[in-house]
């Protein structure tokens, strides 16, 4: 098989982390360049990426998780965070760093810019907030396969009161909102759920081909 299928397949939503199992300080560095090397439209990086470290507001995060054990057990707690605005500064911010980073100047991004700030332009504040939280979940699937492939385990979770999570925080105050949480860490060892069989569709249900 496949070593990526096998790493799918090996990989499941945790529901019992290993609360003396820890990510090194490599691992932690591996899974941030990951995030940031995740693909957005226009490349424009709408998101914020949280990690939790604080035991304490892990605690009151959890109670407004439905008490899913995972907000307080896993050795890492991402929420990711889509940005509140997505106007002419993201668009000013990210041409800004393409010039520091590559080649281009003003003058070989012109066109290109005109055509993103012609998106954000037309956004409303409902589109631009779906519109984000899109890319946010490319950037969930792209962390949780990379984390596939590293053997460490995680779980995504919509199941929280963003609204709560954003409180306890303060995330307003810096102009982000969380989508989705990741708890990253390892198994227990007598988590019943990695027997869980993987039940998918089957390729004759999924796939058409016209
Ligand atoms: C976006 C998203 C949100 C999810 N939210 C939760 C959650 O809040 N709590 C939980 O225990 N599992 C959650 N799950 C896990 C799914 O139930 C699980 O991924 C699905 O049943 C497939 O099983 P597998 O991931 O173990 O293969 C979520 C999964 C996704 C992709």
């Amino acid at each position: 098989m496949d070593m990526i299928l096998n790493d799918l397949g090996w990989r499941y939503a945790t529901k019992k982390f290993d609360t003396e199992k820890k990510l090194s300080a490599d691992q932690e560095n591996t899974i941030k360049e990951a995030l940031r090397m995740t693909p957005s439209s226009f490349w424009l990086q709408p998101w914020k990426f949280v990690f939790v470290k604080n035991p304490e507001l892990r605690e009151m995060l959890k109670e407004h998780a439905w008490g899913q054990s995972q907000v307080t057990d896993a050795s890492h707690l991402l929420i990711l965070c889509r940005e509140n605005e997505v106007d002419q500064n993201l668009v000013n911010e990210y041409f800004e760093d393409m010039k520091k980073t590559t080649w281009a100047g003003e003058e070989d991004i012109s066109g290109y810019k005109n055509m993103v700030t012609w998106f954000v332009w037309n956004l409303d504040s409902e589109d631009a907030k779906i519109w984000a939280e899109k890319q946010v979940y490319i950037a969930l699937w792209n962390i949780m396969t990379v984390l596939a492939e590293m053997k460490i385990d995680s779980c995504p979770m919509e199941w929280f009161d963003s609204v709560k999570f954003d409180e306890i925080l303060e995330l307003q105050d810096k102009w982000i909102s969380s989508v989705v949480i990741l708890p990253i860490g390892f198994r227990a060892s007598d988590d019943k759920y990695s027997e869980n069989q993987k039940v998918r569709f089957d390729q004759n249900h999924l796939f058409l081909e016209i």
